[in-house]
C-alpha cells in the first residue's frame, strides 16, 4: 500500500549545500513530496521533536545541533515508504552506513548524519504533523 514517512534534511547538510542533491536522490528513489519547507527549530522545539530520546546521553547535544541552523522537514509518499526510506538513507553511524545510502554520501557523524527518516507509520505521522498544518498536506 502507498503510505507516508516523515524526514528532515539536518542542518550540516543544509549548511554545506547538499539538500538540491538529496531531495533528488530521494525523488529518483521514486518518493513523491507530499510536503516541503525550510525553517530552523529553536533548542527548546528540537527538544520537544526529540522527547523520546530526553533520557540519552546525546539528548542536550542533539538538541543544540538541531537548533544550529536551518533544517528541510518533508512529508513524503511511496508504497512502502518507512521502510524503503531507511535503507536510501543507509544506517545512523554513516561508518556503518551502505554504499550509495544518503548517509554514506553526506553525512559527516553519528550526531551530524545529513537526514532524519521516522521509523514507523505511527511515528511518520506524529512528525510530519509537528511541522505541517493539514492544509499544507496533499
Ligand atoms: P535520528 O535517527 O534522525 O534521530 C536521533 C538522532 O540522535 C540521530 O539521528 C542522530 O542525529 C543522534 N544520535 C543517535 N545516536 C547518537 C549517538 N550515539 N551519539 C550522538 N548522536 C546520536
Amino acid at each position: 500500500p502507498t503510505n507516508r514517512t516523515f524526514t528532515m534534511i539536518k542542518p550540516d547538510a543544509v549548511q554545506d549545500g547538499n539538500s538540491g542533491s538529496i531531495i533528488k536522490m530521494i525523488e529518483e528513489a521514486g518518493f513523491r513530496i507530499v510536503a516541503l519547507k525550510k525553517t530552523q527549530l529553536t533548542p527548546e522545539r528540537a527538544g520537544q521533536f526529540y522527547a523520546v530520546h530526553a533520557e540519552r546521553p546525546f539528548y542536550n547535544d542533539l538538541c543544540k545541533y538541531m537548533s544550529s541552523g536551518q533544517i528541510v522537514p518533508m512529508i513524503l509518499e511511496k508504497e512502502n515508504a518507512v521502510a524503503d526510506f531507511r535503507t536510501l538513507i543507509g544506517a545512523t553511524n554513516p561508518a556503518n552506513a551502505d554504499e550509495g545510502t544518503i548517509r554514506k554520501l553526506f553525512a559527516k557523524s553519528i550526531e551530524a548524519n545529513a537526514i532524519h527518516g521516522s521509523d514507523s507509520d505511527e511515528n511518520a505521522e506524529i512528525e510530519g504533523n509537528f511541522f505541517f498544518g493539514g492544509l499544507e498536506q496533499f
